[in-house]
């Protein structure tokens, strides 16, 4: 039995293709393990927070010196963290938008970002606390970045990312060149072969 961590960060609904490829690689591990169970987390739908300035001091304020508003304020960071540490496997939707990754995507890695419980500094140099997950980023994107990634913030900074708070076991799907006519009807097939090529 695994536990899948299923991470939507789309504008489109049920029209994203970042959701169809991250469904797709669900159905997939599904197929592989068939008890698993999924836990979905739709950051757009829900308006995951940013980290605002009342949050960031109830974060940094001793947990003994919390008031019951601070308490209140970083529930949610307690909540996704427990999340995180509870999967075994995670599927990440991420939408290229405007070069970057979406910005609650990069809310919800704010919260994940915590000194002393997903990384630490130690003396050799930072070291990511969150081990034995595999990361699986079902990314989308209008332009093509495959062989040249110009304009591609997401696929090398989430890579970074995961990979700092331990997770280095990572593999990004791209379905790509949905602004293109040519390239978007045959984009989803051309993700599915990659995945599948990443399976075998
Ligand atoms: C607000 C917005 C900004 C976008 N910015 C970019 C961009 O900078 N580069 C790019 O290649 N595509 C860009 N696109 C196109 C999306 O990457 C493309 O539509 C992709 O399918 C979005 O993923 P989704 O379908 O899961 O929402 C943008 C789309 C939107 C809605």
């Amino acid at each position: 039995m695994k536990k899948i961590l299923h991470v939507i960060s789309t504008l489109n609904g049920q029209n994203s293709y970042s959701l169809a490829l991250g469904n797709k690689i669900l159905d997939q591990l599904k197929n592989e393990y068939p008890e698993s169970e999924v836990v979905e987390r739709n950051l757009v739908v829900e308006d995951f927070p940013h980290i605002s300035e009342d949050k960031w001091q109830a974060i940094i304020t001793p947990e003994e010196n919390r008031t019951d508003a601070q308490k209140e304020a970083i529930a949610i960071q307690e909540e996704v963290i427990q999340e995180l540490f509870d999967a075994d496997i995670l599927v990440i939707g991420a939408p290229l938008y405007n070069f970057g990754i979406p910005s609650q995507l990069k809310a919800w890695i704010g919260h994940l970002a915590k000194t002393g419980t997903t990384f630490k500094y130690t003396e050799e140099g930072p070291q990511g606390l969150v081990t034995g997950k595999k990361v699986y980023i079902a990314m989308s994107s209008g332009g093509v970045y495959s062989e040249n990634p110009a304009y591609d913030f997401v696929s090398d900074y989430l890579i970074k990312v995961f990979g700092f708070l331990g997770m280095t076991d990572v593999e990004l799907i791209r379905v790509e060149g949905i602004a293109i006519p040519e390239l978007r009807d045959g984009a989803l097939d051309k993700a599915e072969k990659q995945l599948a090529e990443s399976l075998a």
